[in-house]
């Protein structure tokens, strides 16, 4: 079993002999092969799947990191905003560590699970009327004026933990994949991954960089757009982001590796989900399935090639937004306690 990415990769991290080793056992999350949709979209298609991570996403493998420091730097609080979980995960780490948490979230538009999960770890859960931008200006703020220390990607540890993910990857494929498709909100995960890739290419661990595609929803797409959204709506709520803070890195990376930003619909989302879901047995939360409704979207538009490898980043565990999975998912079939209703029911 895993002893968490401060253990397995802390060569690689900026620790000292002072850093506490944190771990609720994060990191060494599987990567899937989708033999399915590989099948059909004739392409060697992964899943790196870190929906599967301690709190249900990829946020653990920066926030061990980010606690950790915190506690070295004597911090005595931690803050964060986010759109639901950064604050999951700040929370259990918080817990772990045995620090008080503060999570801003933007009022009414964090999926359930999430918040049910910064509440059950004993965070102090503040629902701010206004959109993940303008929460992350609070939070930002606060950390400044009252000594809080942040742990939005804005703290630079959070991408360092977050690079573990491209080096279990590398570790696995034996180099780096062709493609990496993944999601982007604040566009500090696309980020991280371009500097761990780059580090391990450093080291002669992998021989190349792959090509960076960022997936956005469509109503929230700044880096497709080449500008800001104030008012960014889409029903992946994790990305619902308008002003991404690592706009800056993340469009370089896409650069540096020809790769490039392209968005999805919220219809191509869902259908995504129950695409992933059905066909290879996998459930990730919606923003996560940016990743292979823009697969299929590539397909249809003759632009994805023949017999690449690709791994699509799977974020989140759908199983913190049941709601909208929901949505397009069929309805259970509601009968009579009688075996004559059942047997209808099964020959159809
Ligand atoms: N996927 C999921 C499931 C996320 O929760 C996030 C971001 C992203 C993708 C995008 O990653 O921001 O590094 O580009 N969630 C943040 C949060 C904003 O507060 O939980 P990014």
């Amino acid at each position: 079993m895993s002893n968490g990415i401060l253990n397995k990769y802390g060569s690689l991290l900026p620790l000292t002999e002072k850093t506490p080793r944190l771990s609720l056992c994060e990191g060494d999350t599987p990567l899937i092969p989708l033999k399915n949709i590989s099948n059909d979209l004739e392409i060697k298609a992964y899943a790196k799947f870190d929906g599967l991570n301690p709190t249900g996403s990829f946020k653990d493998r920066g926030m061990v990191m980010a606690v950790s420091k915190a506690l070295e730097e004597g911090a005595k609080a931690v803050i964060c905003a986010s759109t639901g979980n950064t604050s999951a995960s700040a929370a259990a780490y918080s817990a772990h560590a045995g620090i008080p948490c503060f999570v801003l979230l933007p009022a009414g538009n964090v999926a359930l699970g999430k918040l049910a999960q910064a509440l059950i770890y004993g965070a102090r859960v503040i629902a701010i009327k206004g959109n993940f931008d303008r929460v992350l200006e609070l939070a930002r703020q606060a950390s400044g004026d009252m000594g809080i220390a942040i742990v939005n990607s804005v703290n630079p540890y959070r991408l360092w933990g977050q690079r573990s993910a491209s080096w279990e990857i590398c570790d696995e494929l034996g180099d780096s994949p062709d493609w990496l498709v993944i999601p982007v909100g604040n566009a500090g995960n696309i980020s991280a991954y371009y500097d761990g890739f780059d580090q391990y290419l450093g080291m002669g661990k992998c021989s190349s960089i792959p090509r960076l595609i960022g997936v956005q929803a469509e109503g929230a797409a700044p880096m497709v757009k080449g500008c800001m959204i104030s008012d960014p709506e889409t029903v992946a709520t994790a990305i619902r982001i308008g002003c991404p803070v690592s706009h800056l890195k993340a469009s370089n990376a896409v650069k540096q590796t020809e790769g490039r930003f392209l968005s999805v619909s919220d219809e191509e989302i869902l259908q995504a989900q129950i695409y992933l879901a059905g066909r290879d047995g996998i459930f990730a939360e919606p923003a996560s399935c940016t990743t292979i409704a823009s697969l299929v979207k590539l397909k249809k538009l003759h632009s994805l090639p023949v017999g690449i490898k690709v791994v699509c980043v799977l974020t989140g565990n759908g199983l913190k937004d049941p709601d909208t999975a929901l949505l397009k998912a069929p309805s259970p079939i509601e009968i009579n306690a009688e075996w004559e209703s059942l047997r209808e029911v099964l020959q159809q």
